[in-house]
């Protein structure tokens, strides 16, 4: 790989990344989950990012290269939602917008329990995809959690669809099980884990 390193901070080992997102809750969660080594700072543009594309990556690809241009320093773009098979995909890339504007989780959530009524079928996943640009290159990580649709809200923590998302293995939702559970198994988790994997080797 020809790369530029990223960036490195006082104490060797350290790296500096910025995250093209307005979603604290992602923030959040990101910065839960990585180690204190990796530090993330958001970037906000003044502009809106349009999320043009019909895919995680695109959508991904354009809000890190957005950041990585405007800023210069190697830079990580995420796009994120839960896809429901027996909606054909449903909600998927426009999870965020899935019961239009003004975008509202409540209304998305509202809509997806409608569409979902008497479907015998509750299979759903949530899929995250980072792109890190660096240098004008780009890599992709991609994480996946399987689970069901609850038929109705339970839980008051994290965000989004968390309130009816019920993971594989667990009988409660994301926004009953809390942080410490979500952020080990979570779709964000999982591609978190192989970009780590990727820096790790990168810099080691
Ligand atoms: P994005 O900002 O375009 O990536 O929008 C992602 C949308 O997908 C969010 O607004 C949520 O509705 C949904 N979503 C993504 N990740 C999660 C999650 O971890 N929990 C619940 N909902 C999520």
């Amino acid at each position: 790989f020809a790369l530029e390193r990223p960036q490195k901070l006082e104490k060797s080992g350290w790296m500096k990344l910025l995250l093209s997102s307005r979603n604290l809750h992602k923030l959040e969660e990101i910065r839960a989950i990585l180690p204190a080594t990796i530090t993330v700072d958001p970037w906000e543009s003044d502009v809106e990012i349009e999320e043009s594309a019909d895919t995680f990556e695109g959508n991904a690809l354009i809000k890190a290269y957005a950041g990585w241009q405007q800023k210069g320093i190697p830079c990580l773009g995420e796009d994120s939602g839960l896809s429901v098979p027996a909606l054909g995909g449903a909600p998927g890339v426009l999870s965020a917008r899935f019961a239009r504007e003004p975008r509202s989780d409540f209304a998305n959530i509202q809509l997806l329990l409608k569409q979902m009524d008497g479907l015998h079928d509750r299979s759903a996943y949530f899929t995250t995809v980072l792109v890190l640009v660096m240098n004008g290159n780009e890599f992709c990580f991609e994480g996946r959690v399987d689970g069901r649709i609850a038929t109705d809200i339970q839980g008051e923590m994290g965000f989004g669809y968390d309130p009816v998302f019920i993971p594989e293995g667990y009988d409660q939702t994301f926004a009953e099980l809390g942080p410490s559970i979500k952020n080990h198994i979570s779709h964000r988790a999982r591609a978190l884990s192989k970009l780590m994997a990727f820096l790790n080797a990168f810099s080691g």
